[in-house]
């Protein structure tokens, strides 16, 4: 799909209704069978909308530098992103990239590495993939990032992460 057809702006408070909305249905989708049921059942619409309205509102650490981007087609939010400082202490790269997710209809699409170079551009950066998350770490590797072994357990789920890196611009 040509970059046209999508609108990428940064994330208002006018967006975090529909966010909480599409954020907590990728949750679902991405981590079926990754995570318990219960856990994934239980995600609320409204704690997510609410988290991503205060990361605005009243930004803390991390959040003041970060820059969060929202993707829309057709006027509905399909994907976003969000990249800032580390939230590491031991980070090998000062930037990181906190999260990017796209709806299961517009993956495979191109948008998901539209997005990436939007917040990221061409900077260093680590970010952390839940193990079994095969098709994100496939679309990692093929942009750059590798894993260097930093493992991390997912603390609601105890799911293992893995932090992988990019140091230098991808080919
Ligand atoms: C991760 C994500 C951003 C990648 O975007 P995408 O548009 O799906 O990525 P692409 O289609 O460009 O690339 C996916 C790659 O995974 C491969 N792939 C697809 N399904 C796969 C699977 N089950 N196992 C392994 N690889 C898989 C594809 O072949 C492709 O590899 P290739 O380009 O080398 O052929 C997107 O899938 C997404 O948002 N997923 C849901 C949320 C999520 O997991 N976010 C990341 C959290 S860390």
């Amino acid at each position: 799909m040509p970059e046209s057809e999508w609108r990428i702006t940064s994330l208002v408070v006018a967006d975090c209704d529909e966010l909480g909305r599409v954020h907590t249905r990728i949750w679902r989708e991405t981590y079926a069978g990754l995570m318990p049921a219960g856990y994934l059942a239980d995600l609320s619409e409204t704690r997510s909308a609410e988290n991503w309205r205060r990361r605005i509102v009243q930004p803390e650490g991390v959040d003041a530098g970060s820059l969060t981007l929202v993707a829309r087609r057709d006027g509905h939010i399909v994907g976003f992103a969000s990249a800032g400082p580390s939230r590491d202490a031991d980070a090998p790269t000062e930037w990181e990239l906190h999260v990017i997710n796209l709806l299961q209809t517009v993956q495979g699409s191109g948008l998901a590495e539209l997005l990436l170079d939007r917040v990221l551009g061409e900077r260093d950066a680590t970010l952390w993939v839940v193990e079994g998350n095969a098709r994100a770490r496939a679309f990692y590797t093929r942009r750059g990032f590798t894993d260097e072994g930093g493992r991390s357990a997912h603390e609601p789920t105890d799911a293992l992460e893995m932090r992988m890196v990019r140091r230098g611009t991808p080919d």
